[in-house]
C-alpha cells in the first residue's frame, strides 16, 4: 500500500491552557479582558471547561484516531506568587499529563503560551532585568516534578508574535507600540528559550525540547523597494532572526512550526500588512489562505537541520467544509515536503476544539469539534475529525 506519511508519523491536535481551561484568573491576558480600552473586548471566563474534562477530552480525541496531543501548563496556576509553587496546581497538572499517557498519546507540553503570571507582568514581563532567571525558575521546577510526563516540551510558544502582537501591534497584553521593545522582547524571547532548555535538561533526560515558532510566507505587496524593504525587516524580526538563532548547544532537539498563512508586506498600510488581494479565499480571521506556504516554510525551517514537527496548522471557520478542504490541502503540502526529503515527524492541528482565541474571543472557530457553551458545554465533533480520524489512522490522504 502506498503511504504519504511514514509509520510512527505523531497525529495530533493543540490547545493552550488560557484557550481551553477556564478560570485562569491570575494572569496579564485576564488583566486584559476585563481592563476597559484594550484591544481585548471578552473574557475567556469558563474557557471549555478543559480544566475539568480533560479526562473526557482526551478519550474523545484518542477516538478520533489521535496519536499525540499538546497542551500547556498555565504559570500562574503552577507558581501563583514568585517563588512559591502550587503542590494543588503540580498536583493537577500531573493528573492531567497522566491522563494523557494513559489514553497512549505522546504529550507535547508547552511552557509558555502567551499567558504570564500577574506579578512577572507586573513586575516588566520579559523587560524585566532578571525575566530570564524567574522563567528558568519555573522551568526547572516543572521539568523536575513533571519531566517523566513530558516526552516533548515546547519552550516559548510563537516568540515572534508575542513580541509583535505585544509590544508592537499592541493587541496581546501589555499593549504596547513601540518598535525598539518590539525588537528588544523578540531578542529576549530566543534567550528564554536557550534559558529553558538548559533549565529542563538539567532537570529531566527524559525530554526533548524544542522552541515553537509561528513562520507565515511573507511577501511584499507591490514590486518596489519600499515594500521589499520593509518585508526584509519583517521577515528578519520574524523568521530569520530566531531560525538563524538555533545554532547554539542550547538550540534544543527539535523544531515546532506554526503556518497559517500568506501575507503582503505593505509600508503604505498602518499595519504594515495589506490586505489579501481581491478574490484571494480567507478565514474568519481574514487570513489568506494559501497551502504551498506550509511545504515552503517548512523547507525553510530545515535549514536549521532540527527534526520538525507541525505544531500548529488551522483554519477559523463555521463553515467545515472549508476546514476539510483546509486541512487536506495543508496536508499535501506537508506530504510533499516529505517526499522532497524533509525531516517532518507529525502534524498537530489547531485547533482540537472551538476555544478562545485571545482578542477575538470565542467568534472564530478553529476546531475540529464544536463546543455548545450554552449547553452544559457539550463536545460535538464535526465531520472534518472524522476526515482527520481517516488520515491519522491510514497514514494516506484520500484520492
Ligand atoms: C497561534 C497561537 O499559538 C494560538 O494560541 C492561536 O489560537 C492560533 N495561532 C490561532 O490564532
Amino acid at each position: 500500500m502506498q503511504v504519504d506519511f511514514p509509520p510512527g508519523f505523531l497525529w495530533g491536535s493543540a490547545t493552550s491552557a488560557h484557550q481551553v481551561e477556564g478560570g485562569n484568573v491570575n494572569n496579564d491576558w485576564w488583566d486584559f479582558e476585563h481592563r476597559p480600552g484594550t484591544a481585548a473586548r471578552w473574557s475567556s471566563g469558563d474557557g471549555i471547561e478543559h480544566y475539568h474534562r480533560y479526562a473526557e477530552d482526551f478519550a474523545l480525541l484518542r477516538s478520533l484516531g489521535h496519536n499525540a496531543h499538546r497542551l500547556s501548563l498555565e504559570w500562574s496556576r503552577i507558581e501563583p506568587a514568585p517563588g512559591e509553587f502550587s503542590r494543588a496546581a503540580t498536583a493537577h497538572y500531573r493528573r492531567v499529563l497522566t491522563a494523557l499517557a494513559e489514553t497512549g498519546m505522546t504529550a507535547f507540553v508547552t511552557l509558555h503560551h502567551f499567558t504570564l503570571p500577574r506579578w512577572f507582568a507586573a513586575a516588566g514581563g520579559w523587560l524585566a532585568p532578571d525575566a530570564l532567571t524567574v522563567f528558568a525558575r519555573y522551568c526547572r521546577y516543572v521539568a523536575v516534578e513533571l519531566g517523566e510526563l513530558m516526552p516533548y516540551v515546547c519552550t516559548v510558544n510563537e516568540p515572534q508574535m508575542v513580541a509583535l502582537h505585544g509590544y508592537l501591534e499592541g493587541c496581546h497584553p501589555p499593549g504596547v507600540a513601540s518598535e525598539a521593545l518590539w525588537k528588544r522582547v523578540g531578542r529576549r524571547l530566543l534567550e528564554a528559550h536557550f534559558a529553558a532548555v538548559r533549565a529542563v535538561r538539567g532537570a529531566s533526560r527524559r525530554s526533548l525540547v524544542g522552541l515553537a515558532v509561528q513562520l507565515p510566507l511573507l511577501v511584499p505587496a507591490l514590486d518596489d523597494e519600499e515594500c521589499r524593504a520593509l518585508r526584509r525587516l519583517m521577515r528578519h524580526e520574524i523568521v530569520d532572526l530566531h531560525l538563524d538563532g538555533l545554532t547554539g548547544p542550547d538550540r534544543g532537539d527539535f523544531l515546532g512550526v506554526q503556518y497559517y498563512r500568506k501575507q503582503w508586506v505593505d509600508p503604505r498600510s498602518p499595519t504594515r500588512f495589506a490586505e489579501p488581494p481581491a478574490g484571494c479565499r480567507t478565514t474568519q480571521m481574514g487570513w489568506a489562505v494559501h497551502p504551498d506556504g506550509l511545504r515552503q516554510m517548512l523547507h525553510r525551517a530545515a535549514e536549521t537541520r532540527l527534526p520538525l514537527f507541525v505544531t500548529e496548522n488551522g483554519i477559523a471557520t463555521e463553515d467545515d467544509t472549508e476546514r476539510i478542504d483546509y486541512l487536506l490541502t495543508h496536508l499535501a503540502a506537508v506530504a510533499q515536503a516529505l517526499a522532497e526529503g524533509i525531516d517532518v515527524r507529525g502534524y498537530l492541528h489547531w485547533s482540537a476544539f472551538d476555544n478562545f482565541e485571545w482578542s477575538e474571543g470565542y467568534r472564530p472557530r478553529f476546531g475540529l469539534i464544536a463546543v455548545d457553551r450554552d449547553a452544559g458545554f457539550a463536545r460535538h465533533p464535526k465531520p472534518s475529525a472524522y476526515v482527520f480520524a481517516k488520515v491519522a489512522e491510514t497514514g494516506r490522504l484520500p484520492q
